[in-house]
Parts: C-alpha cells; sequence; structure tokens
C-alpha cells in the first residue's frame, strides 16, 4: 500500500524500522474506544471489579477532542465513578502516566489505579510523507496498580523542552512533522541515560534486568539501546514489526503481551523506558507483581 502512495519500499521499511506490519482504525474507532477496550481487558485480568478502580490515568497525545479530556469518555465508557485525567509526555507518556498513578497510589489515599496509554495516530500523520507514514499505527494497552503492591522501584522522569521542535505539529497544522534522524540520535542517547538512571535509582545494574521493554520507536534503536546497555536482545520484548510506533501505547502493548505470553513472573524485575516529543523521557523499574 505505501510503496503505491510514497517513494518507498517494503525492505526499505523492514530494514530501516523493522516494522512489518501497523494498525489502523476504521471510523468510529478513536482514541477513546481502544482505551476502553485495553482498560477493560486490564480490569479482567486483574480480577477487579470496575467500581474498585478509584483512579484513572490515560496517557495519550492524540486526544480524541480538545475538551473534555480523553480520559473522561473512558471514565463512562468503562461504567468507573472515580477521577480521571489525562497524561500528555508523548511516546514517553504511559511511563509518565504509571509512576504518576502508582505515586498517587502509594500514599495510600487512593486504591486501585488504571493506567492506559491510547493512541491514534494515524489521524495525525501525513499520509504522503514517507518519513513518517511508515512508522506511527494506532492502539491501546493498559494496566491496573494495586494498593501495596505497585511494583514500582523506581524511576526516572525527564524533558529537555528546547527541542520541542525536532517532533511536532505545530499550531494550526494538521500532521507530525519530524527530524527523525535527529529524534534518532537523541532517542538511544537518552533512552541509555534514562534506563541507567532509574537502575542507579533502584541499586541494582542492566544484568538484574529480566525484562526489558523499551518504546518500540524503531527496531534500530532498540538495538543500539540494548547494546549500550548490555542488555541482551533475548531478554527485551519487540513487537514493533506488528505494531509500528504507537506512542504512549506502545510500552503497555508490549507489557500485556509479554504478560500474556509468560514472559513475566512473580518477581521479576522488569525495566520499562520511553522517550519521544518534547524531548521527554521516562523509566520506571518495577518488581512483577502478578495479578
Ligand atoms: O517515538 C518517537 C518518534 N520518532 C522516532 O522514534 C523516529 C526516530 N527516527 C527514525 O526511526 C529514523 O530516523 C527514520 C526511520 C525516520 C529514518 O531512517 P534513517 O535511517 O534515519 O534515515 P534518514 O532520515 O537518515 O534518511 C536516509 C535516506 C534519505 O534519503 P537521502 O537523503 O539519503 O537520499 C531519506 O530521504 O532515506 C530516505 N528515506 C526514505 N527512503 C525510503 C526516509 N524515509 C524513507 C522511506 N522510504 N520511508
Amino acid at each position: 500500500d505505501l510503496e503505491g502512495r510514497v517513494d518507498t519500499s517494503d525492505a526499505w521499511i523492514v530494514e530501516r524500522t523493522g516494522i512489518r506490519e501497523r494498525r489502523v482504525v476504521t471510523s468510529g474507532e478513536t482514541t477513546a474506544s481502544l482505551a476502553i477496550a485495553a482498560g477493560a481487558a486490564a480490569i479482567k485480568a486483574a480480577g477487579i471489579t470496575p467500581d474498585e478502580v478509584e483512579l484513572l490515568v490515560v496517557a495519550t497525545c492524540t486526544a480524541d477532542q480538545q475538551l473534555p479530556a480523553t480520559s473522561a469518555a473512558v471514565q463512562d465508557g468503562l461504567g468507573l465513578s472515580c477521577g480521571a485525567l489525562d497524561v500528555d509526555a508523548a511516546c514517553a507518556g504511559f511511563v509518565y502516566a504509571l509512576v504518576t498513578a502508582a505515586a498517587m497510589v502509594e500514599t495510600g489515599r487512593v486504591g486501585a489505579a488504571l493506567v492506559i496509554g491510547a493512541e491514534t495516530l494515524s489521524r495525525i500523520t501525513d499520509p504522503d510523507d514517507r518519513g513518517t507514514v511508515v512508522l506511527f499505527g494506532d492502539g491501546a494497552g493498559a494496566c491496573v496498580l494495586r494498593p501495596g503492591r505497585t511494583g514500582l522501584l523506581a524511576f526516572d522522569l525527564g524533558c529537555d523542552g528546547s527541542l520541542g521542535g525536532i517532533l511536532e505539529v505545530p499550531v494550526g497544522e494538521r500532521y507530525i512533522r519530524m527530524e527523525g534522524s535527529e529524534v534518532f540520535r537523541r532517542a538511544v542517547r537518552v533512552v541509555v541515560a534514562s534506563a541507567y538512571a532509574a537502575l542507579e535509582r533502584g541499586g541494582l545494574g542492566p544484568g538484574d534486568v529480566d525484562v526489558f521493554i523499551p518504546h518500540q520507536a524503531n527496531a534500530r534503536i532498540v538495538s543500539a539501546a540494548c547494546d549500550r546497555l548490555g542488555i541482551p536482545r533475548d531478554r527485551t520484548v519487540m513487537n514493533l514489526d506488528r505494531y509500528g510506533n504507537t506512542s504512549a501505547a506502545s510500552i503497555p502493548i508490549a507489557l500485556a503481551e509479554a504478560c500474556e505470553a509468560g514472559r513475566l513472573r512473580e518477581g521479576d524485575v522488569v525495566l520499562l523506558s520511553g522517550f519521544g516529543a518534547g524531548m521527554t523521557w521516562a523509566s520506571a523499574l518495577l518488581r512483577w507483581e502478578a495479578a
């Protein structure tokens, strides 16, 4: 399809990005509808009921409307009766949302929290721009954090707002503008530095990581980060061949797939690390707590 629309080739896309398939919403599907499906699946997997959810955080940079927040529609769709907010830290958004929710749960003032990453990037991707149209996809993933067992050992959140121009949707424009190679170069650097910062705060090293779940942006970025961290490929979750870059949804989709595939065992050390527009970056070190 893409070869017929822009000057590209399947071979170039696979070789330079690792992406073979992406998912795109059909008419009627929205960021909220994807988030509701993922949220319902997470609530079911956690074995709780919607009324036990006391906080909803939705990470997205593709809100369906400017107002109200996407989380409002998600709260209604899931039949929740709790507070709800959006977090926008682009592709680092899920980890930002997870850390925000975990901090609230750990105060003991809210019970279980539902954290969802959901995007419809196809709506803001220029179909005629070969630099972005081959990368971005739609999707959603979610997890439940429970009181007394959020599993969060340590985290690192960062932002360099002076780099906002390398990946943006300028005011009044519809589509993403991206300096791909600039984002690439910086991404490897910040993911590695952020992952090390979280590990250090948790008193652990790369050798202690059982499962590494990086933001799924480009297979070459993931490989370079793994090499620099010294985390072997067989401990790294990669599914971008099937979804492309789904921004805030990429880490929770990979987390959910790893969980469903039995790759996460009770007590495993799990490292999540993302980066994105802002530029933002975020890493979370978890001790895996099964449902
Ligand atoms: O979630 C965070 C969001 N963004 C990212 O993580 C994106 C990070 N960047 C990337 O993944 C890569 O930079 C891209 C996949 C976007 C581009 O790959 P690259 O290896 O960095 O290519 P490049 O930008 O250095 O361009 C190399 C060549 C250029 O042609 P010339 O100037 O050498 O003739 C590009 O115009 O590849 C060309 N090119 C393409 N060719 C075929 C760029 N996109 C395409 C394409 N098909 N789709």
